[in-house]
């Protein structure tokens, strides 16, 4: 060894500033790093991503070589990577001024540049300097022969050295054992002698100056992050590591981190880890999309199951390139298929539909679908849906093709809700753990594409993944398992990695606990649980507009008295057939009541909200959907949106064809027409006498809204023929 070599290096321990030609030998141009690999699996693409962002330059051994190293995630092995790597540091053993670095790669990423990398190395003053970890792997029995350190983890690790090229060759090419031999027992044998210890001047980065195994120091390393750039911290010895390697049990750790580092990649406005626009999809003709197999499991009675259904046919992708697989294991539903079904075959010749009478069970059915890909050379994905799923986003199997990801989910939540459809972190059980950032990217705080462990209910698998990673693997069935913790534990433990993309809206999840099929209509009691769905389907389409100020949808018949835009179709037949089937509209005693009760003795053919169970959630759209409207036209009244009076009434010309003049006993009222005239009935309508003012077209779904007491006394004009409904509500009695 030349002394020159080593006092220089002594120098430059000392003086962080060096001379030019120290710099011109400690240079990125000098620096090489050399890893291993087999195959290229994500993890190995992931590193090559960081290491190209950072322009090392990598020389890769082994690609599409077998692996005979052994099991190393369980057993001891490893033997092969130096056996390659004494080879290949035979052609460098004689350049002097180079500087090789070895690194895992299926587990590593970079985090800082190459002359970060020098600089540290330099300063750490040896020719040779291996990471380090806190357990002595594979001989414990070896722990009592290392040398003492005050501060720092002791042991050796063999997952990353770096050295002059010199060194590192003599070094290596004291190999002799086979494959499966244990690399790290080799290099600790070679560090505990003395001898070559001092020969080669080797030593462990005990800090994690260079190296962060994060084997038993996960704890150790946070994230710090600087406006929006981010790193990884040791913060156990305040340093900045250049790499990370995640060893043992850590990997999901390092996929943690591996979606924020390195620093030169913002996560905020943007993108965490995403390529560059997606633009593949603008100029290809639909004959050329690829063909997706869509598999749709109802495992479960689920709210809104029309819509999830008609939501497959209005997908921005050609139903020709589509291949439908449903497994419906719900009876309830079995009206919704054959519904479905009717109306849309023709857009799906080829779907294969298995009803509840085949009694397949969940993890069959999916692997069943699943399978079906698989066996196809032409199926290019795989795209799994559940029912609770609501993708109001028609263009998500585009998005989600492009991003070009083998397994890859679109970020879905419950409304409003942190109940998402991936999770964070796995607990050490293989369970759900909230992960640092959970929050911020359900949110939508933290956008991109994010390495997680586990996803479910909707979700896009390559084909090509499905026929060679995956080929072999059962990825639904394990006794005692439920189907998706088998799909994300199968998918982790082939090294695959599971993505789930914010970058866009999706949909949300659907709520289906509280769903009551006993009811005609259940989904009008969705309210509550479902939000968005439920307004999506019984709030008028044009509601909305009433606060945009468009005059058109908010109308001023008669004085005081307002007429706008309250109930879609769907909820005027809904709420007509749920009373219909309930069938006890009120005769004399109901009046009574009503009578004694104090209220306005005119006595109607009704039936009550709180007769069909409903009276909470018709205050509950009182208070979302009417409140704001009374606000808006009654400008300084507050509602209460209180109401005991909610009911449906009908008019029949040999029933009660109308109603004698009256005041309400209300603060105000609303009053929506729950058919169409002309069509269901004629005649109808309200006249405010007050005024001698009459509205004698009334439109189905509209509300009128007028003040109660005093001022608006009312008759309700006589229905000639058919049948009318109204739903009367007299708000804050
Ligand atoms: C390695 O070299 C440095 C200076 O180059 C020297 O200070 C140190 O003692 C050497 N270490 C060993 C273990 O030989
Ligand atoms: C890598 O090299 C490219 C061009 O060679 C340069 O534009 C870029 O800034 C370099 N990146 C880093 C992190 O040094
Ligand atoms: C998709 O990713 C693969 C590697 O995972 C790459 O080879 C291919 O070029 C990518 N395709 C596009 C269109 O970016
Ligand atoms: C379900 O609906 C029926 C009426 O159709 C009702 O009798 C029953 O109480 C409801 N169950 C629950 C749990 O709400
Ligand atoms: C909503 O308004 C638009 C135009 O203003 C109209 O074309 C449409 O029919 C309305 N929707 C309903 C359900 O009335």
């Amino acid at each position: 060894m030349s002394s020159w070599r080593i006092l220089c290096l002594a120098a430059l321990a000392f003086f962080q500033s060096s001379t030019s030609a120290e710099k011109r030998r400690l240079s990125p141009e000098n620096l090489l790093v050399i890893t291993a690999a087999t195959e290229e699996t994500d993890g190995f693409q992931r590193f090559m991503r960081t290491a190209r962002e950072f322009n090392y330059t990598v020389k890769v051994l082994g690609l599409g070589e077998d692996w005979k190293g052994g099991d190393v995630a369980r057993t001891v092995g490893g033997g092969q990577k130096v056996r390659w790597l004494k080879k290949e540091l035979l052609k460098h053993s004689d350049n002097k001024d180079l500087v090789v670095m070895f690194v895992d790669s299926y587990d590593v990423i970079f985090a800082s540049g190459p002359e970060e990398l020098l600089s540290k190395f330099s300063r750490l003053g040896h020719q040779v300097v291996f990471s380090a970890e806190g357990f002595c792997w594979p001989d414990q029995r070896l722990a009592s022969k290392y040398p003492e350190v005050h501060s720092g983890k002791r042991y050796l690790n063999s997952g990353g050295f770096i050295g002059f090229a010199a060194d590192l060759s003599a070094i290596v090419q004291q190999w002799k054992y086979k494959d499966n031999d244990d690399d790290q027992l080799f290099y600790t044998r070679i560090f505990l002698d003395k001898t070559q210890r001092t020969k080669f001047n080797i030593t462990l980065d005990h800090r994690s100056r260079i190296f962060q195994n994060l084997n038993g120091a996960v704890d150790e390393v946070v994230l710090k992050f600087e406006r929006a750039k981010v790193r990884a911290r040791n913060v156990a010895y305040d340093t900045l590591p250049v790499i990370i390697h995640g060893n043992g049990p850590t990997k999901l750790q390092l996929n943690y981190l591996g979606n924020y580092v390195p620093t030169a990649w913002t996560y905020e406005n943007g993108c965490g880890i995403c390529d560059d626009d997606l633009l593949f999809f603008t100029d290809v003709p639909d004959e050329e999309l690829p063909l997706v197999y869509v598999a749709v499991f109802i495992e479960h009675a689920t709210p809104f199951m029309e819509e999830f259904l008609d939501r497959l046919t209005t997908l921005n992708y050609p139903t020709d390139r589509i291949r439908l697989f449903i497994h419906n294991n719900v009876v309830y539903h079995e009206r919704h298929i054959q519904k479905f079904w009717e109306r849309y075959r023709a857009l799906f010749p080829d779907a294969l539909l298995v009803g509840p009478e085949e009694d397949l069970k969940e993890d069959k059915a999916r692997t069943m679908a699943v399978e079906a890909c698989k066996k196809d050379p032409e199926c290019d994905y795989y795209f799994s849906i559940d029912s609770d799923v609501a993708l109001t986003n028609p263009d998500t199997l585009r998005i989600l093709i492009e991003e070009n990801k083998s397994v890859i989910a679109p970020m879905l939540s419950k409304h409003g809700k942190l109940w998402s459809n991936f999770w964070g972190a796995l607990s050490p059980e293989g369970y759900y753990s909230r992960s640092e950032d959970y929050i911020e990217i359900v949110q939508g705080k933290r956008i991109g594409l994010w390495n997680v462990p586990y996803i479910t209910q909707a979700y896009l698998i390559k084909g090509s993944m499905l026929r060679s990673k995956l080929s072999q693997v059962s990825l639904y069935v394990d006794d005692g398992m439920d189907p998706d913790m088998v799909f994300c534990r199968s998918i982790r433990d082939q090294g695959v990695f599971m993505f789930v993309s914010n970058r866009d809206e999706f949909g949300r999840l659907v709520a289906s606990a509280n769903f009551n099929t006993s009811r005609l209509h259940p989904d009008m009691w969705q309210i509550f649980d479902n939000p968005m769905d439920w307004k999506e389907k019984y709030v008028h389409e044009n509601y909305s507009k009433i606060f945009e100020d468009e005059k058109s949808f908010v109308e001023q018949p008669c004085p005081d008295v307002y007429w706008f835009p309250a109930f879609s179709e769907k909820m005027c037949d809904h709420l007509v057939e749920t009373m219909e089937d309930y069938g006890e509209w009120s005769g004399g005693s109901h009046k009574d009541e009503r009578l004694a009760g104090g209220y306005e003795n005119v006595p109607t053919v009704d039936i009550h909200m709180n007769q069909i169970g409903f009276e909470k959630e018709w205050l509950k759209f009182l208070k979302e959907y009417i409140a704001p409207v009374t606000e808006k036209l009654y400008p300084g009244y507050y509602p209460k949106a209180q109401a005991i009076m909610n009911f449906v009434v009908r008019y029949r010309p040999d029933e009660q064809p109308s109603l004698r003049p009256h005041h309400d006993s209300s603060t105000f009222t609303i009053n929506i027409a729950l058919n169409n005239k002309g069509v269901d009935y004629e005649g109808g309508g309200c006249k405010f006498l007050r005024y001698d003012c009459k509205v004698e077209s009334p439109r189905k779904g509209w509300s009128f809204m007028h003040p109660g007491r005093l001022t608006h006394y009312h008759e309700g004009l006589p229905t000639t023929r058919g049948t009318r409904y109204i739903m009367v509500s007299f708000v804050d009695p």
